[in-house]
């Protein structure tokens, strides 16, 4: 039929509640995967009925001016006015006006990509994006090198660079944005106010060492436009993660997408514990009550894609 069937419920796999490893269980197997070319392009004009990456990947420097009063998307109540310093790093055209890639990977930040050998197979892509600024340098093996876009939430400032208590965490974050050496650095600074100095900080950072990296900044739309595509789809997601919302984009631009990292579950495939991130100590419980997010009901919804042939899920080694 002409359905696209995304809550999973056409999966014929047999579930075993009592054991994680089968019901989470990839199939096809690696090798037997099969891009669906018809139903990728299904989705994209699905998706462009609620959004167009190319428009909401970032504001532009033409519709807004410094002084400009926004509400943040989740405290709606609390406002923000456009800086000259968030003024000067807005785009003036899309990042991603007129592209199109062969193949992406989109890279999520589970431990299940430690010793995947992945790395080179990530750096294989035309496009790879990347979340949250996770390290790369170290995990190179597992995780690649290779970024063409990368996110940041505010709270990463805090989590990873100590909110820049010192020099030696300023310098720690410039070196990062150093190293990104011209992609596109992706902040979503409208979305909680909670980030409102920490997204400042880093502009100021930007601007101040002439840091080589494209700046973009959702659409105030994004969040709202991509909750709606999937709760068509009978996917209910309180608040999309990072890496739900860069597949969502990625749609418009690429033509096969490749997901690598994205596991959330304490035990592998072979009941195998699994990190939470492959490059720190934070725990699982983050995602439970307190976190906006539900991710193994996303994991979901990409695992029956992965099974119609719309997108590849990687999560165990590469070959
Ligand atoms: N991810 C996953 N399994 C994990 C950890 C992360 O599938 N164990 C995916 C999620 O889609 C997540 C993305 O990888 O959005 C990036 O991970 P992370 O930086 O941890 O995102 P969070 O901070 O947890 O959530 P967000 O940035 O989406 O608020």
């Amino acid at each position: 039929g002409a359905e696209v069937v995304i809550n999973g419920s056409s999966s014929p796999a047999v579930v075993d509640r009592s054991n994680e490893s089968i019901k989470h269980n990839i199939q096809p197997a690696s090798s037997k995967w099969r891009h669906n070319q018809t139903l990728s392009l299904r989705i994209r004009k699905q998706i462009l009925k609620f959004l167009d990456a190319e428009k909401d990947i970032s504001v532009l420097k033409g519709t807004l001016k410094p002084g400009d009063i926004i509400h943040y998307i989740f405290d709606r109540d609390s406002t923000m006015n456009v800086s000259q310093n968030l003024y000067e790093l807005l785009p003036r055209t899309s990042p991603l006006k007129n592209k199109h890639f062969g193949t992406c990977a989109i890279v999520g930040n589970s431990g299940v990509l430690l010793n995947s050998g992945c790395g080179q197979e990530i750096d294989a892509h035309s496009f790879v994006i990347r979340c949250n600024l996770a390290p790369v340098q170290e995990y190179a093996r597992d995780v690649g090198l290779k970024t063409d876009l990368v996110t940041m939430n505010p709270s990463v400032i805090q989590r990873a660079f100590e909110d820049l208590v010192n020099a030696t965490w300023r310098e720690k974050l410039l070196q990062r944005l150093h190293s990104l050496n011209g992609s596109i650095l992706w902040i979503p600074a409208f979305m909680a106010r909670g980030g409102k100095e920490r997204v400042e900080w880093v502009n100021e950072l930007i601007l101040k060492h002439r840091v080589n990296v494209r700046t973009a900044y959702p659409s105030l739309r994004l969040l709202h436009a991509v909750r709606g595509y999937w709760l068509t789809n009978k996917v209910h997601i309180k608040r999309p993660t990072t890496g739900l919302l860069m597949y969502t984009l990625a749609t418009r631009f690429c033509n096969q997408i490749y997901l690598y990292g994205f596991w959330p579950f304490p035990l592998d495939q072979n009941q195998n514990p699994v990190k939470y991130h492959y490059y720190d100590s934070l725990k699982y419980g983050y995602t439970s009550q307190a976190s906006p997010h539900t991710m193994p009901l996303e994991f979901k919804a990409l695992k029956s894609l992965h099974e119609q042939g719309a997108l590849k899920l990687t999560v165990g080694q590469c070959d």
